[in-house]
C-alpha cells in the first residue's frame, strides 16, 4: 500500500479527462494536478521550449511527496518522456503508449487515424510505436491546431457551427482512408468526442488518451502493491499557473462534475 498521491499534469485544462477517469477508477487516490493554463497551447511551440516548460511542472509536481506522475499531454509525453523519465527517479506514466496499445487492439482493418497537436504529429512516435506491433498498419494523421483552443473556451457541442466545421475538414482524410479507430491524440479532444464521433460515424472506434492514461496509472500501482487504503476516499488538489477563476469555470466541463476540492494559483516559473 501507497498513501502518497498521484501528481498529474498538462498544458491546461485537457489532463483533467485524466483525472475524471483516474477518479472512476481509483476512486481511493489522492490527486495533485498542475494545469499550466498561463503558457497552453504547448503544441504549437518547439520541442526546447515543451521540454523546459514539462521540467517546471514535472519541478512543481515533486515538490510534494507523490508516489507517480501521470503526463497527461500527448504533446509531452511524445516530446519529453524520455528527458523526463532520465533526470526523475520517480515513476512516469506517459499517453502515447497506452494509447498505442488501444488503437491496435481495437482496429480491425488496419487502418488507424491519428489526430493530434503540431507538436505530436511531428515526433512521428505514434506511427513507429503502432508499426513496431502492427507492420501493416496504415495510419492517417493529421494536427488539429484548432481543437485546443475551441476545448478551452468550451465550444464543444455539436450543432456548434464552428467546431463542425473545424472538425469536418480535419477528419476528411481519416475518413476517406475508411479509418475504423481514431486515436484522440490529445486529451483535449475527448471533450469533442460527441463532435468528432457524429463526424466519423458508429462504426469507427475512439480511443481517449486520457482515459488510457489513467487505466495505465492503474495497472502501473496495481503491479506495484501502492494503490491507497482501500477505506480512504481520495481528495483533488488542483494548481494552475494562471486565474483560479478561469479554470473553475471550465474544468467542470472536463471533469463532468463541479471542482470540489482546493485550487491554488502557482508561479510555474519559480521551478
Ligand atoms: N492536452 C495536450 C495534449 O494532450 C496539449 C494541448 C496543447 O497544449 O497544445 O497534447
Amino acid at each position: 500500500m501507497d498513501r502518497r498521491p498521484i501528481g498529474i499534469f498538462d498544458s491546461g485544462l485537457g489532463g483533467l479527462t485524466a483525472v475524471r477517469e483516474l477518479t472512476a477508477l481509483l476512486p481511493g487516490e489522492d490527486v495533485i494536478y498542475f494545469g499550466d493554463t498561463s503558457r497552453v497551447p504547448y503544441g504549437s511551440r518547439s520541442r526546447d521550449t515543451i521540454i523546459q516548460y514539462a521540467r517546471q511542472d514535472v519541478a512543481f509536481l515533486r515538490s510534494f511527496d507523490l508516489k507517480a506522475i501521470l503526463i497527461a499531454c500527448n504533446t509531452v509525453s511524445s516530446t519529453a518522456m524520455e528527458v523526463l523519465e532520465a533526470e526523475n527517479s520517480i515513476p512516469m506514466i506517459g499517453v502515447v503508449a497506452p494509447s498505442v496499445q488501444a488503437a491496435v487492439q481495437s482496429s480491425r482493418n488496419g487502418v488507424i487515424g491519428l489526430i493530434g497537436t503540431q507538436a505530436t504529429i511531428r515526433t512521428g512516435i505514434y506511427i513507429r510505436r503502432i508499426k513496431a506491433l502492427r507492420p501493416d498498419a496504415e495510419i492517417v494523421d493529421v494536427a488539429c491546431p484548432l481543437f485546443v483552443p475551441l476545448a478551452e473556451n468550451g465550444r464543444v457541442e455539436p450543432g456548434d457551427i464552428v467546431v463542425e466545421t473545424v472538425a469536418r475538414e480535419y477528419l476528411a482524410p481519416i475518413k476517406q482512408a475508411g479509418a475504423d479507430t481514431l486515436v484522440l491524440g490529445c486529451t483535449h479532444y475527448p471533450l469533442l468526442q460527441r463532435v468528432i464521433a457524429n463526424e466519423m460515424g458508429p462504426q469507427v472506434t475512439l480511443v481517449n488518451s486520457g482515459a488510457e492514461g489513467a487505466r495505465a496509472v492503474r495497472r502501473r500501482l496495481m503491479e506495484r502493491d501502492a494503490l491507497n487504503d482501500p477505506g480512504h476516499v481520495g481528495v483533488c488538489r488542483y494548481y494552475v499557473s494562471d486565474s483560479v477563476g478561469s479554470f473553475v469555470n471550465l474544468a467542470s466541463v472536463f471533469l463532468g462534475h463541479d471542482v470540489t476540492g482546493e485550487v491554488a494559483r502557482v508561479d510555474i516559473t519559480r521551478y
